[in-house]
């Protein structure tokens, strides 16, 4: 039997996949395995079922030349360095598709929170301040009638346009690259960077973490954003420069953000951002439902297993390596 690393605990729904037809070395720990533990974990491994908190580039693939996938348990791969795979013969599948919806329904409910102050509001109850009904109580921004900016617009970005029509807003949409007849079908206007953020009331980030997308919003775009404008980031981090937009929510550049991956992550407790009351910080959940977490874990679980097997995976990253010899 294969022998395969599965990096943290996955819903069972993956690991019975697995089990039947690997042996499986599992990390059990609730914290991820760092980078000595992680190489103690892969070695002799033919595949690793991978979370986008494991470090996968060329020195630790070098360590196992047995390994013939990672299998993230991801949409995103930023994690893995696909090119040192791709030289190495290594596939590298993700799991998309499956949490398309829930990611898109997870950006709107950031947006709505933020817009409606709703986490504010359930701090205010609880820290015991609700004394009355007040006429200026907590006033937050419509979205009905509103500009959503989306940024990227695949698979996601889309799905977060769809939910936009019952709000009645205008959706703009800015992609590398454009598809104009996807924009029509979904009511979008295709727009540069730059026009987007200056004509949004709403800005969503739904780009792949790639050198082209790193720090894509600083402090130029921020500054170009309106003043009372909502930064939602559900995509990557670092897509964002995290001390320009400290800076940008601080200083009033921008009204509020609301966002589920940052960067550093784990943000710290102690982190300025955390403090700030126009910024709303989660951590990294936006998959995180019931349903969609274990289909996750059998797609990465059958990537990883038809990889082993000879097979074409369903999802694959890089796969030029499947018409190679090793
Ligand atoms: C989560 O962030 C994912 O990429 O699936």
């Amino acid at each position: 039997m294969p022998i395969v690393a599965v990096t943290r605990v996955i819903p069972e729904a993956g690991l019975r996949l697995l089990r039947d037809a690997a042996e499986i070395r599992l990390w059990q720990e609730e914290l991820p395995p760092d980078a000595e533990a992680l190489a103690a974990l892969l070695q002799g491994c033919d595949g690793a079922l991978t979370l986008l908190t494991d470090t996968i580039d060329g020195a630790v693939l070098d360590r196992e030349p047995n390994l013939k996938v990672i299998s993230n348990f991801a949409v995103g791969y930023d994690n893995v360095d696909v090119p040192a795979a791709t030289a190495r013969g290594v596939a590298v599948c993700n799991t998309p598709d499956v949490l398309t919806e829930t990611t898109a329904d997870f950006a709107w409910a950031l947006l709505m929170a933020a817009a409606r102050r709703v986490v504010e509001g359930a701090d205010y109850v609880r820290a015991g301040k609700w004394q009355t009904w007040g006429p200026t109580l907590l006033l937050g921004r419509d979205l009905t009638g509103a500009t959503l900016g989306i940024v990227g617009f695949g698979r996601i970005g889309r799905e977060v346009a769809k939910r936009a029509r019952g709000f009645e807003m205008r959706v703009l949409a800015f992609d590398a690259f454009p598809d104009e007849r996807v924009a029509r079908e979904l009511g979008a206007e295709l727009r540069p960077l730059d026009d987007l953020l200056r004509e949004s009331d709403f800005v969503t980030l739904h780009v792949a973490l790639t050198p082209e997308t790193q720090q894509m919003i600083g402090a130029r775009e921020l500054d170009l954003m309106k003043p009372e404008a909502i930064l939602v980031n559900a995509a990557r981090g670092p897509v964002v420069d995290t001390d320009a937009l400290v800076a940008a929510l601080r200083d009033g550049v921008i009204g509020g953000a609301a966002l589920d991956v940052t960067d550093p992550e784990p943000m710290p407790v102690d982190h300025p951002l955390v403090a700030l009351p126009n910024a709303l910080v989660v951590p990294h959940m936006a998959s995180a439902t019931v349903a969609t977490r274990d289909r996750m874990a059998e797609v990465a679980a059958r990537n990883l297993l038809a990889v082993l097997r000879g097979e074409r995976p369903p999802h694959i990253v890089n796969p030029e390596v499947l018409e190679r010899e090793r």
